[in-house]
């Protein structure tokens, strides 16, 4: 029997997220811990790293923007309100009553702005921390530490406190070892430490860091984890580091699904999020953009300069240049180059969107074509069915949708208007240019243009009256 993490945790663990600040370095109007990451709210990768690593309750420390963090994450988790944001040790302070709930439990801290922190780091450092310490600090090393804690330790190796930037000293500045922003504590060291921590620094902050003298001070034990990876241990102050993070957590994607039978020729032009899955032997072209949830069977070619977002795609289909949201493509289909399909839309196995066309809330029956030119909306295609250059599903007339039925081996001329409710019964044809305003019986052919007259000569008179003017 192979024993988990799980069994050997001792104590209970709960997670306080610390994510009050504004984020002045982000620029931005919204707290910087809503800012999205691969279509997720940074802050949410903190909350689900913390729930994987095993945190029984979560509390949130929010400030600004408090109303609108609730409302975007939900009530599943405890709001402890930081009204004035006093440096990350006074964050702290406001969930006292949660760290009196929580006395008997090892409380693990997590900085709302450190998204990639994964599960395995934080159980390395929970397992080292119910091994017996006071508090354990996740740290790294940085080439470059610049505005990170620097972790200064004794001469025997003791952690004895955490400096920050603005009030570091020449040497310790040199120190390459820093805070991660993650760590744990027991309750009782936490609420003990907590309170002890003052303000006396260049920032005028109440530092969260201070704790950690505090402790090694009263010879409490503190340890330090290290994880080896700069990548971790990226926290997102700025718009730089958001798309430092955008790119290694793409890349980082791109490759698992390259290892998994997928070709994609060009990395550095494809964005494919987390939740986009691909089968084997699709090829993805470049510059294409794959979003939400959506799927992707095998054998297909999507791009070059093609978007999806939340589709779902069959197999052997081909999608070039073009865009598409929830909308559900099967098998053997090709659309594109340059097709716009909105929600709601079904192409059925073998069917073919083409050139210029939009689709919207519509069914394009088993090997129809709509190769060019068209708008189709709310419309209900059958089998076989062609629509040619410029057919406009006419379904809106100003207030109201209606919808449009095309049955099985219809054939619509080119530049035909087909006014909404509408029926175009099996096996008809619609002659090129009519506007069609009733139902068309099964078989039939509808002409709805007027009647072409030829008026010989008249051309060519005219021609010679210009000349004879002229003269
Ligand atoms: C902090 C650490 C630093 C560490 C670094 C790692 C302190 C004093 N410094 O610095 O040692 O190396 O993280 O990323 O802790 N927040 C509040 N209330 C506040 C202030 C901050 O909730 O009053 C929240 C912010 O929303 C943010 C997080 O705490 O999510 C970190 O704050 P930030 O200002 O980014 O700290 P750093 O300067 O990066
Ligand atoms: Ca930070």
């Amino acid at each position: 029997m192979t024993i988990s993490y799980k069994d050997i945790m001792k104590r209970k663990i709960v997670a306080l997220i610390l994510a009050a600040g504004k984020g002045t370095r982000m620029k931005s109007d919204l707290n910087k811990n809503l800012h999205m990451l691969r279509g997720k709210e940074i802050i949410r990768y903190v909350i689900d790293a913390a729930k994987v690593a095993g945190a029984n309750d979560i509390a949130l420390i929010i400030g600004n923007d408090a109303e609108i963090m609730r409302e975007r994450l939900g009530e599943d988790y405890i709001y402890v309100y930081q009204h004035e944001q006093l440096g990350t040790g006074h964050a702290v302070m406001q969930a006292e009553d949660f760290i009196k709930n929580n006395i008997d439990s090892d409380i693990m801290i997590l900085l709302g702005d450190g998204p990639l922190i994964t599960k395995e780091s934080l159980e390395k450092m929970l397992l080292a921390h119910q091994d017996g310490a006071d508090a354990t600090l996740l740290t790294a090393v940085k080439e470059n530490p610049f505005g990170y804690g620097r972790i200064i330790k004794s001469e025997e190796g003791h952690i004895e406190k955490i400096v920050e930037e603005k009030d570091a000293s020449k040497e310790e500045k040199l120190v390459k070892e820093v805070w991660t922003g993650l760590s744990c504590y027991t309750g009782e060291a936490l609420l003990e430490s907590i309170k002890k921590i003052d303000n006396k620094n260049a920032q005028k902050e109440y530092y969260l860091t201070d704790t950690v003298k505090y402790l090694s001070g009263v010879n409490k034990t503190v340890k330090a984890v290290y994880i080896n990876d700069e990548k971790e241990t990226l926290n997102i102050n700025d718009r730089l580091a958001l798309s430092k993070a955008e790119k290694l957590l793409n890349q980082e994607y791109l490759e698992e699904l390259m290892y998994s039978g997928v070709t994609i020729i060009d990395p550095l032009t494809t964005i494919i999020e987390r939740d986009v899955k691909i089968g084997r032997d699709t090829t993805i072209l470049p510059f294409t953009y794959l979003t939400g949830s959506s799927t992707i069977g095998m054998n297909c070619e999507v791009g070059p300069y093609t978007h999806l977002n939340n589709c779902e795609i069959g197999d052997n289909t081909t999608v070039n240049r073009s865009s598409l949201f929830s909308a559900n493509i099967k098998n053997n289909a090709t659309i594109g180059p340059y097709s716009y399909i909105r929600p709601n839309t079904v192409v059925e196995n073998g069917a073919k969107v083409g050139q210029f066309v939009e689709v919207k809330n519509s069914i394009v029956g088993k090997n129809s074509k709509i190769p060019h030119l068209t708008y189709v909306g709310d419309t209900r295609i059958g089998e076989r069915v062609n629509l040619g250059a410029g057919t406009i599903v006419v379904n809106y007339d100003g207030f109201n949708k209606y919808e449009t039925i095309i049955e099985d081996d219809a054939f619509v001329g080119c530049n035909v208007n087909l006014v909404a409710p509408v029926r175009i019964g099996k096996g008809s044809l619609v002659a090129a240019g009519s506007t069609i305003t009733k139902d068309v019986p099964s078989n039939a052919l509808a002409i709805a243009r007027s009647v072409q007259v030829n008026k010989d000569f008249w051309a060519k008179k005219r021609r010679d009256m210009r000349e004879n003017l002229r003269k």
